[in-house]
């Protein structure tokens, strides 16, 4: 299965530049946005052009190619991509990974970001396999966000393992939670499953619970943007609910994640940094305004979910179940 690539580095390292696919304009337009430093790519990873943990990553070393080749502003674009959005751990990782070579220039800088991005879409392709052996034929699996091909280097981690067990030849259908306030599911995932012709139907977020009660769905899987060394995971706001409905409900809760999006310093979910991003997300669509004039409102725009609601972790490494800091370290190690 060919699935779509969200970003790309066109040309070399000393006069190339990062482009990424606006997923803000997405599904209705397929534009393409150049970044040519790392201001830029700081900005455009804050207003959610590019998405999802492991593309954040990698933008973010791409973004560091470019901070490599600036003198005068590479200290203030290394700052703003550290500070662009706090949750997803891969941001942090990509940095730490790109840090050391920022010295030897762009070169070294874009050879190893090459390298990251190469790697996570084979890890996605590992952990789909692995994760897909949980799936049967006839299921109906519900998604919440969007973690397939557009929040990583391509493919995806939750829609990754979707795709897989296609490709294993399974029949299966998918619940798409549309993901208030941003729709990551109503917008991409729906486009990514469309395209990729596997059967999807579109629900808002407060429909999944009472969908679960009548059997409609049989299991639940997510991707993450931290995970802490004793499984308890940060996802998009309203994963929470779905994991806490799928205990009630006895269905599996899965979450698909690569090796970067673990924070094995972070033993508690309670010391997960969760972003909060502007009141207008939630108050207003494209349109304009939506809620009564003068509300307040609130927009966390992650939760976390305890590893004890969580069946199984899929990662390019292994499946870790139960979801226990003991079996996160033996597979992780
Ligand atoms: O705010 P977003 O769209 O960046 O949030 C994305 C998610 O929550 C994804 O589920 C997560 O990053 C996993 S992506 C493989």
């Amino acid at each position: 299965m060919t699935t779509v690539e969200p970003l790309q580095w066109r040309g070399d390292a000393a006069s190339g530049a990062l482009w990424l696919l606006d997923q803000a304009a997405l599904p209705h337009e397929e534009r393409w946005v150049e970044c040519r430093d790392a201001l830029e790519v700081a900005a455009r990873i804050k207003d959610m052009t590019v998405r999802g943990a492991p593309a954040i990553g990698i933008a973010a070393a791409y973004g560091v190619v470019l901070a490599s080749r600036a003198r005068a502003t590479r200290d203030e674009g290394l700052r703003a991509l550290a500070t662009s959005r706090p949750t997803a751990v891969n941001l942090f990782w990509a940095l730490e990974a790109l840090g050391p070579l920022v010295a030897d220039g762009p070169e070294a800088c874009l050879a190893r970001a090459t390298q990251l991005h190469r790697d996570d879409v084979a890890q996605n392709r590992k952990m789909g396999a692995i994760g897909a052996n949980r799936l049967a034929d006839g299921m109906n699996v519900l998604t919440h966000c969007n973690a397939g091909a557009l929040a990583t280097g391509g493919y995806g981690t939750a829609l990754g393992v979707i795709y897989a067990a296609v490709e294993q030849g399974k029949r299966l259908h998918v619940w798409v939670d549309e993901t208030r306030p941003r729709l990551q599911g109503a917008r991409l995932t729906a486009w990514e499953l469309t395209r990729a012709g596997i059967p999807c139907t579109l629900i808002c977020d407060n429909m999944a619970a009472s969908l679960m009660r009548a059997g409609r769905i049989d299991a639940c899987v997510t991707g993450a943007d931290r995970i802490t060394a004793t499984g308890d995971t940060a996802n998009k706001i309203g994963t929470y609910g779905v994991a806490v409905s799928a205990r009630h409900h006895g269905l599996p809760f899965y979450v698909a994640a690569p090796r970067s999006t673990f924070d094995l310093g972070l033993r508690s979910g309670d010391d997960i940094p969760i972003e909060e991003r502007a009141q207008a997300e939630v108050t207003d669509d494209r349109q304009g305004r939506l809620a009564a004039p003068g509300i307040v409102a609130f927009n966390p725009s992650f939760d976390v979910t305890p590893a004890a609601l969580i069946t199984a972790l899929f990662t390019e490494r292994g499946e870790i179940s139960p979801v226990t800091a003991e079996r996160i370290g033996q597979v992780l190690s």
